[in-house]
């Protein structure tokens, strides 16, 4: 028999209860109340083999917490063609475990019914903000508190700039801002609304306040003949985010994290400098990461345009000179990451004043002079040296070859390699392609947000530091 698919259940529940209510000539709502009354008589006498009415039941009319142990998510539907496959997410959730609780936007009632979400959440998917008996009841600073992670799936274009911008105008934008846990966006829109510079502009946002981003994947579109970025992360992606997120949380607790980011500036004269391409996203990124993870973070950014992430002590300086005294002075740590890029020489007679251009004055030279290697003076201490010494390798060439050579040069423990030529688009962009680089091998992983790069370095670093 060919599987059941959430849209074929959704008619078959409406049409089954529409029935029902023509027979008893109750309202849909009413039959669903009795029908849930029902259940929970049901559970209440009988042994659940369902983990999540167990949970659920915990969770008194008066809202005390889910059952001791069982971790709680709130799932907010938002309002796009994705939202139909965030009633799976319910069900693949509910079947790791999870008590899951449900929000709708309205613009997501257009897209899925309360009643569906309901019958696979097992109790009332929630809707309004000024509902009187919803307020009453479970309201919408308890959604927000009595929960131990938020999930916005789909999270719309609209969702992600009205978090961005701290609004709350209906439940679910409500219980975001009174969250006071950690929050995982699975964004899905259109290509062109996903790459729009204010879609960007707040996922940079989000990020740096300590949102984890899950998706969008690439591939057709509901628009015909669409494809590009904007899908969905599929619902067992979202899931498996969800585990990490809690496993990930606390894996650092009490280590000290160092991480260099961004790009270094090599003063010319005092307007003018040699930099290169770096964004520091993929630094920042990772000092995040290591943040949400419970480790205490210390970034030492070079001149970026993306924010400081939250939970993170960041010092800023320009050259390479800077960062590596600051290195020096965020000493001792566990771990010390270095995703910076940081200039290999420096303007060795850069001028005080404003070098003048005067006709016909001969065109000035630069000198260059070499700059502290930091990985190295870092990984070849003597004393404080952190137990895992990770550096990045930006090659255009060779990459891997490179990144080993490198690794035994250096003297440090991993070094992640990636391919920086143009064609890549990594420097700059929002996805990376890297290789584990250790003694143990070359470990290649596949193309990913840097976000998740850095999620699952951190989740690597939690395993060796462990051992
Ligand atoms: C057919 C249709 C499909 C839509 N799909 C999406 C989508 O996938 N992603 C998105 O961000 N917005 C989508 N929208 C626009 C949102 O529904 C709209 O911005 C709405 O205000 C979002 O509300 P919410 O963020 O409160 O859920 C779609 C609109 C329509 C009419």
């Amino acid at each position: 028999m060919p599987s059941i698919t959430i849209r074929q259940l959704d008619e078959a529940l409406k049409k089954k209860l529409r029935l029902r209510a023509a027979r008893s000539g109750r309202s849909v709502e009413d039959e669903v109340r009795t029908i849930l009354r029902e259940a929970a008589d049901e559970r209440g006498s009988a042994a659940a083999d369902d983990p999540v009415p167990a949970a659920k039941r915990a969770i008194s009319r008066s809202g005390a917490a889910a059952a001791p142990g069982r971790k709680r998510v709130l799932l907010i539907i938002g309002g796009g063609i994705a939202a139909y496959k965030s009633l799976d997410l319910i069900r693949r959730l509910k079947e790791r475990g999870f008590a899951v609780r449900g929000v709708l936007t309205k613009a997501a009632e257009h897209f899925v019914t309360p009643l569906s979400a309901g019958a696979l959440l097992g109790e009332r998917a929630f809707t309004e903000l000024f509902d009187a008996a919803s307020e009453l009841d479970v309201g919408h600073i308890r959604l927000a508190r009595e929960c131990d992670l938020i999930v916005v799936a789909p999270a719309t274009g609209d969702l992600m700039a009205k978090m961005a911008n701290g609004h709350a105008d209906d439940l679910a934008t409500a219980a975001l801002l009174a969250a006071g846990t950690r929050i995982l966006l699975a964004p899905a829109m259109n290509p062109h609304m996903w790459a729009n510079k204010a879609t960007q502009r707040n996922l940079a946002r989000l990020i740096a306040d300590g949102v984890t981003i899950v998706g969008p994947n690439e591939g057709e579109m509901a628009e015909h003949g669409e494809r590009g970025l904007g899908r969905m992360a599929e619902p067992l992606e979202i899931a498996a985010a969800v585990e990490r997120q809690f496993a990930e949380a606390g894996a650092l607790a009490g280590k000290r994290v160092l991480v260099t980011s961004g790009p270094t500036h090599e003063p010319i004269d005092p307007v003018r400098y040699i930099a290169n391409r770096s964004s520091g996203k993929q630094g920042h990124a990772i000092a995040a990461a290591a943040a949400s993870a419970g480790a205490s973070v210390t970034l030492i950014s070079g001149p970026v345009n993306v924010p400081d992430p939250s939970g993170v002590s960041v010092i800023h300086v320009e050259t390479a000179r800077q960062m590596l005294e600051a290195v020096q002075q965020a000493l001792p740590a566990e771990v010390a990451i270095f995703a910076a890029a940081v200039a290999d020489w420096r303007v060795a007679n850069a001028g005080e004043q404003k070098i003048k251009k005067k006709p016909g004055q001969a065109t000035p030279e630069l000198a260059l002079a070499e700059n502290p290697d930091i990985l190295s003076t870092i990984a070849h201490r003597k004393s404080q040296r952190p137990k895992l010494v990770i550096g990045f390798a930006a090659e255009t060439e060779n990459v891997a070859a490179n990144a080993q050579d490198k690794l035994r040069r250096k003297g440090c423990d991993w070094i992640l390699a990636n391919d920086v030529s143009p064609s890549t688009g990594i420097m700059g962009g929002d996805r990376n392609t890297v290789a584990l680089v250790s003694t143990g091998g070359v470990e290649q992983w596949p193309p990913l947000s840097k976000e998740d790069v850095a999620a699952k370095l951190v989740a690597r670093i939690a395993g060796a530091i462990e051992k």
